[in-house]
């Protein structure tokens, strides 16, 4: 069966299509209309996914040589995400549903993302945990089906994209940062000692995540040191901040674990494409740690149609229900 996914919750424009559980085609569109702002303007978001996510839909439908009417399901997601920016997409959605008449399912955002891992992954068994880490999200899944996702701990403030995207704009990158920190903090030598940057602990019980005091204690450190230095130490500053934000994930994931006794764990979303993320996890959890190619831990348009066609073959369709703050 062919699925069409499309994305529209926040920056990215996405869509792409299926066969069954393989990648036919996949395009997104990051929007940089937002790089000058330092962040995601609602109203620009909205604006950009409608002049885009036709064209989008017809790219992968002319990659793939598929006309509308060769689609068997449209997936799309409608929670949780910018309420501007979902419409669109839930809108072009049901435009095609009313137009040609094939099913429609809603996807939340994060089970998409937690969808990804089937892509490259088609075996991976259950339960396992997922790392959710994104510009809007970081959380602990327990994952043990469709519909069968149980949260066992989240950032109690900022997710860890933010704080990448917040620090990177502190330090004059454009937006989003994440990869351009990564890149930096790879031209510091591996024998330069840098800064140390605290992170935050929560009660030794918990499993959720804090990124906000990281975020201010870099503030205060380039506050505090000033610009000159800010610039001739960039890559030493980037590397102590990821490497502060990487033991973070990893910590509250070897916890997970344990408490779980669940080995696999499957890395996805923005922040899991961070190449330090993916060896210091592998280092500390083995290689039952998995996770999808880069394209598909950013936002886009095959994790959504994963997601959607694996409900659809169990019978678990769902309408789409616009719902902003949609949880998991
Ligand atoms: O999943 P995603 O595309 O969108 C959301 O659902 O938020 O994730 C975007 C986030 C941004 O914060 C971006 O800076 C971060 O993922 N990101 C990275 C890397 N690539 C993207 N963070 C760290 N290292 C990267 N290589
Ligand atoms: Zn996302």
């Amino acid at each position: 069966m062919i699925t069409l996914g499309i994305e529209t919750s926040c920056d990215e424009t996405a869509a792409a299509l299926l066969e069954d559980s393989r990648i036919l085609a996949n395009a997104v569109y990051s929007q940089i209309e937002h790089g000058m702002f330092g962040g995601v303007v609602p109203e620009i978001a909205s604006r950009a996914h409608l002049e885009k996510v036709d064209r989008l839909a017809a790219a992968v439908m002319k990659d793939a040589s598929l006309a509308p009417r060769d689609l068997g399901l449209v997936a799309v997601t409608d929670s949780p995400g910018l309420a501007g920016a979902l419409l669109v997409g839930v809108s072009f959605a049901l435009g095609l549903h009313v137009r040609y008449g094939m099913p429609v399912i809603g996807v939340n955002h994060l089970e998409g993302h937690i969808s990804a891992i089937y892509l490259s992954r088609p075996d991976i068994e259950t339960p396992f945990l997922a790392l959710v880490v994104s510009g809007g999200h970081t959380a602990i899944y327990r994952v043990d089906g469709v519909e069968k996702y149980a949260c066992l701990g989240r950032t109690v403030d900022d997710a860890a994209g933010e704080a990448f995207d917040k620090v990177g704009k502190m330090l004059g990158f454009s937006y989003p940062a994440g990869r351009a920190i990564e890149e930096e903090a790879r031209r510091a030598a591996a024998t330069d000692n840098g800064p140390s940057f605290p992170m935050a602990r929560l009660s030794s019980s918990s499993l959720d995540f804090s990124f906000s005091g990281l975020k201010t204690a870099v503030k205060y450190f380039l506050a505090e040191k000033g610009a000159a230095f800010a610039r001739d130490n960039r890559p030493l500053i980037c590397k102590a901040f990821q490497e502060a934000a990487v033991i973070a994930l990893v910590n509250n994931c070897a916890a997970a674990s344990e408490a779980s006794g669940i080995r696999r764990i499957a890395l996805v979303g923005g922040v899991a494409s961070n190449t330090r993320l993916r060896e210091a996890m592998r280092q500390r959890l083995g290689d039952m740690v998995y996770f999808p190619p880069p394209t598909l831990c950013v936002d886009n348009g095959a994790m959504i149609a994963c997601a959607g066609y694996r409900r659809f073959k169990l019978g678990l369709t769902r309408f789409p229900h616009m719902d902003p703050g949609g949880a998991l």
